[in-house]
């Protein structure tokens, strides 16, 4: 039986309030199924959850409630050293601000994630090496973030989030620091990344320009996901 690549039902996560005392909900009885190697847009205003729900997904946090799968294996129940390595095995993150480590260059960075992993390791460098060509890194393999452009660091940071071979790719507003032109190439980059690993890619971005080029677009209003579609606008999941 092949299983969704993701599926998370009724998902409910909520924050204290302290001013408006009580608890903010931010996610509420939240569904989504997404299907191997297919890319999704979330998109949501700047504080509608989009944040929240990805770290769920990628299993960084868990959510009050409710359940999820990734490839049929329930991850919302586990503890931190499993989810760490669930996320170490299965996934790739590519965050708004690149986070790469200052002080290591650009091919160090994308190596990183294959240190805990002595199997991976070996065929790593040429691997590395070969996706930041196809970036258009190749003349930057050993310059060190601060001497790279915001584009080059995103682009590095994708690099970083394949190198794992990961079954789903997660980002979130990566292209929210570029300007336009920047953020058409790192889309493209990421969509030929989920190509060539033949993964799912989630990304959340409030550009419409940008949503428009995956497979499928979710909005998320009050906390739940609702498909976009020429034929049926809004249709709950
Ligand atoms: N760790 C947290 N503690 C308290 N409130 C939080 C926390 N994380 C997010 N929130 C709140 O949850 C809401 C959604 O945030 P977020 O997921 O970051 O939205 P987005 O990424 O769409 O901008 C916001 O109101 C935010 O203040
Ligand atoms: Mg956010």
């Amino acid at each position: 039986m092949t299983h969704p690549l993701l599926r998370a039902e009724r998902i409910t996560r909520s924050f204290p309030a302290p001013y408006a005392g009580g608890n903010h909900t931010v996610l509420q009885d939240l569904n989504l199924t997404m299907e191997p190697q297919t890319s999704i847009a979330i998109m949501g205003p700047s504080g509608s959850g989009k944040t929240t729900l990805l770290h769920l997904l990628g299993a960084l946090a868990r959510p009050d409630s409710g359940t999820i799968w990734l490839q049929g294996t329930r991850i919302d129940d586990l503890g931190e050293p499993e989810r760490a390595k669930i996320r170490r095995k299965e996934l790739g993150f590519v965050f708004q601000e690149h986070a790469l480590m200052p002080h290591l260059t650009a091919l160090e960075n994308v190596l990183l994630p294959t240190l805990g992993a002595p199997d991976l390791a070996l065929s790593a460098e040429p691997r590395a090496e070969k996706m930041l060509q196809e970036a258009g890194l190749g003349e930057r393999l050993h310059h060190r973030p601060d001497q790279l452009s915001a584009g080059q660091r995103q682009r590095v940071a994708v690099c970083r989030a394949r190198i794992n071979r990961p079954k789903l790719i997660v980002a979130d507003e990566p292209t929210g620091a570029l300007d336009r032109e920047r953020a058409r190439t790192l889309i493209g980059v990421l969509l030929d990344a989920q190509v060539s690993e033949d993964c799912g890619l989630i990304v959340a971005t409030h550009d419409e320009r940008v949503a428009a080029r995956f497979d499928r677009v979710l909005d998320l209003v009050d906390g739940r996901l609702s498909e976009r579609s020429s034929d049926a606008p809004g249709l709950d999941l």
